[in-house]
């Protein structure tokens, strides 16, 4: 059986996260300083995690499961649980990726990539020492610069960076990644910055990605390449380099109408978008706390799937909706 909504989108990726938590504290993603905030939390156990798993991929014939955070890796023993759901993969055949920050990373990639893990997807958002900083509070731009390095000697083909653009924080720098990743095994991923309940997002400080492709295209001559049609990047090739760009255009032209995700927070909340507050949650750990059957747990979810919107509200509308938070969620 397939999860497919209202409008007739099937759903087969589900985006898991592991924790709230997160060792950097990103001006866009968590102003705040949540981390300081978080008490103890009832989070989904790995044990949890893989019955979750065996639910959307035997059930569900769900084909991608992503982790995400907070920062994942901060997750003790990741790695084990990485390397179980990888002997699930052979069974199903599905793909799993991460989403980090690649601070934990550093001389463990190959250890990521033998647990099964397929793809890697690294935030950076400067390449710029301060810069980078300023925007994470954390004095590391090097070490994750050597850990993408490390993600291509490992076989990750193409190493995803990605880069949240904000005007007058770091768009200046466009084409600096451009020049410094052309000749690598590296997918460039500019990003448009989101607004989220209490994060600094304003349209006129907003820099759409027409203008970052016209920023690049200055310099270098880009080909289209044909993307799979949920995909949520514009994605090209560099003419004459190996590296390729794409361009994640949440905000100027929203992908809902291809959308194939759902979500699961850390503490086992389904999610129906990034940005929906939650009015038709369900909750994993009292599902599986009231001993719910497999069956049961699919006709719950096919329920709650109706009420997935046909595509997520206005950017100003998203600003003040407080209930989100990226930070928790994960991207
Ligand atoms: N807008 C766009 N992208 C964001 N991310 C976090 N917050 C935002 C935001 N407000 C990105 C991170 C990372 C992924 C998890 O989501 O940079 O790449």
């Amino acid at each position: 059986m397939k999860l497919i909504d209202r409008f007739n989108r099937t759903h087969n990726y589900l985006r898991i996260s592991l924790t709230d938590k997160c060792n950097y504290n990103c001006i866009y993603c968590n102003p705040n300083k949540l981390n300081d905030k978080f008490g103890k939390m009832n989070l989904l156990s790995f044990e949890e995690l893989l019955r979750v798993i065996e639910i959307f991929a035997g059930e569900l014939e769900f084909k991608k499961f992503r982790f995400t955070g907070g920062e994942p890796l901060i997750r003790r023993d990741v790695f084990k649980f990485f390397g179980d759901v990888g002997k699930l993969k052979s069974i199903y055949g599905f793909k799993t990726g991460i989403t980090t920050n690649g601070s934990l990373l550093k001389g463990r990639v190959g250890e990521l990539k033998n647990s099964g893990v397929d793809s890697l997807n690294i935030s950076l958002d400067s390449l710029n020492k301060n810069k980078f900083l300023s925007i994470t509070q954390k004095d590391e731009a090097d070490r994750i610069l050597n850990v993408i390095d490390e993600a291509i000697e490992n076989g990750y083909s193409p190493v995803k960076v990605n880069a949240v653009i904000i005007k007058g924080i770091n768009d200046g720098e466009i084409l600096n990644f451009v020049d410094y990743f052309k000749d690598l095994d590296v997918n460039i991923r500019f990003i448009e910055f989101m607004p989220f309940g209490s994060n600094t997002w304003q349209r006129n400080g907003f820099i759409s990605y027409k203008e970052i492709k016209n920023l690049v295209e200055e310099k270098y001559s880009l080909s289209v390449l044909s993307s799979d049609k949920n995909s949520v990047a514009k994605d090209y090739q560099m003419d004459n380099f190996p590296a390729k760009v794409s361009f994640i255009s949440s905000i100027s032209e929203n992908f809902c109408s291809t959308c194939n995700r759902v979500r699961i927070s850390s503490t086992g909340k389904f999610r129906l978008c990034l940005f929906s507050e939650g009015k038709h949650e369900i909750n994993f750990k009292e599902l599986f706390q009231k001993k719910y059957s497999n069956e049961d747990i699919v006709n719950e979810l096919s329920e709650a799937i109706k009420h997935k919107w046909e595509k997520h509200p206005e950017p100003e509308e998203l600003s003040e909706m407080m209930a989100n938070n990226m930070m928790t969620i994960g991207g």
